[in-house]
């Protein structure tokens, strides 16, 4: 089938080369100009694992890119995903500016039947209002003009292509039986369950994945905190709690708490439309504030042992949200190093894959090291913030006090956990 994917971020790019794979015929738009000279090179201006692999073997074949929205219109695709970025706004609400422009983008190159598919994460109710936009800019009637639908993503990033094309389940709202059929018509060759429902179900399904997925982070991770307090190992705690089948293994790590592009503005956008509609969203509240403790509770327990931090040298290893990814959108390391800085320590900070993008979004007086030796060489504490397996050396470094925020050790001489 032909899809254009407007969006080559890390579900735009994620889906347009998944698809390729799948064998349909994708062109991908961003207005992004560095990132499509960057594709049209072959190089990924992302890191997610396969990436780099689908884009050598479907670039110029089966995958085109573009920054010229008209380019991929002139191909008549039979769906437009959109998968542009849906941030907070300075309040916490959901921005869908991005969705917006992108809706009028299309819109006015739209003199064809073509399915509009929403990918972006956006609030019940958010697909359906774009429809007066695109009726108004495209002369089209909703229908007979272009059909609807919205198709969530679940992908994790760092694992983001399997996910993609292994998923627990396809979620598809979809808005008339023609929009439907070209929906399952682009996952055929995708065996899992199917749910197919209404436009504004699988917006919520989407918000009430993630939510779910935070309680529970935020949950082990208060249940965690007592646990130190008591001498008690919340990991054996939750490794049998997790058999429990109601319960399940997953997302039981106790740590410095849950970052990335998600979680944190998908929680807020839904606790401020709670509000909006006179609906109270006491747990969701609580999720954010545990989680908004949980990296300077790791602070906490490095100045029970060294009360003074002045002039220390302190090395922060991990950037990024988590391992396996260069996102540092909602890093635990940020809120960590601003506070270091202000108590006067001389912070050295290193990740394996984050640093560049770190370096472009702030500014603070730090160092950069080299690789993982230059970062402890001469460190006197270390704070683990991301769970990248090679920061698992770091016990080799026995002039360095580490502070593990991510279950890396298990009882050093040198090692305080955060939650045990
Ligand atoms: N990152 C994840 O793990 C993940 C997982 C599931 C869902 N989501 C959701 O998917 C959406 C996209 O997230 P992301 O992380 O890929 O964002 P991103 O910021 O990485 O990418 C968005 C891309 O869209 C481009 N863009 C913006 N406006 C455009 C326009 N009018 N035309 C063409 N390109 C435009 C930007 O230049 C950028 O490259 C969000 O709603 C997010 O909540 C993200």
């Amino acid at each position: 089938m032909k899809i254009a994917i407007i969006g080559a971020g890390y579900v735009g790019l994620v889906t347009a080369l998944c698809f390729s794979d799948m064998g349909h015929n994708v062109v991908c738009v961003d207005t992004d100009i560095k990132k499509v000279k960057s594709l049209k090179e072959g190089k990924t201006p992302i890191y997610e694992k396969r990436l780099d692999e689908l884009l050598e073997k479907h670039l110029n074949k089966n995958f085109k890119v573009t920054s010229d929205l008209s380019d991929a219109m002139a191909e008549e695709p039979e769906a437009i995903f959109i998968a542009v970025g849906t941030p907070s706004d300075s309040e916490g609400r959901l921005d869908l500016s991005y969705v917006k422009k992108a809706a009028i983008d299309i819109a006015k190159y739209l003199d064809f039947y073509s399915v509009i598919v929403m990918k972006s994460t956006v609030l019940p109710g958010s697909t359906e209002s774009l429809v007066p936009i695109i009726e108004k800019e495209s002369k089209r009637k909703l229908g007979s003009g272009f059909g609807l639908a919205m198709n969530p993503e679940f992908l994790k990033e760092g694992t983001a292509v399997e996910d993609f094309m292994k998923p627990d389940r396809i979620v598809i709202g979809y808005y008339d039986e023609k929009s439907r059929k070209v929906l399952e018509e682009i996952y055929t060759s995708i065996t899992a369950p199917k749910i197919f429902t209404d436009i504004k179900t699988a917006e919520m399904i989407k918000y009430a994945s993630n939510v779910f997925l935070a309680a529970r982070v935020s949950l082990i991770n208060e249940i965690g905190n007592i646990c130190k307090q008591l001498g008690i190992d919340v990991y054996e705690v939750a490794e049998a709690v997790g058999l429990d089948k109601r319960i399940g293994p997953y997302f039981l790590r106790a740590g410095v708490g849950f970052g990335g592009s998600c979680f944190p503005k998908d929680i807020m956008a839904l606790i401020n439309k709670s509000k909006e509609i006179g609906e109270n969203a006491d747990i969701m509240e609580a999720i954010v504030k545990v989680n908004d403790r949980q990296p300077l509770k790791i602070l906490q327990l490095a100045l029970q042992k060294f009360p003074n931090l002045h002039k220390k040298r302190i090395t922060v290893l991990g950037l990024a949200f988590k391992a396996d990814t260069d996102d540092i959108r909602e890093s635990r390391a940020v809120p960590l190093i601003e506070a270091l800085l202000s108590m006067g320590a001389d912070v050295t900070v290193y990740d394996p894959l984050a640093m560049q993008n770190f370096k472009k979004q702030y500014n603070y007086k730090i160092k950069y090291a080299e690789d993982l030796h230059d970062a402890l060489k001469s460190a006197d504490i270390c704070f683990i913030m991301t769970d990248w397996a090679e920061f698992k050396k770091a016990k080799d470094y026995e002039n360095v006090y580490i502070f593990d925020g991510r279950n890396l050790f298990r009882r050093l001489h040198n090692y305080e956990g955060i939650c045990w």
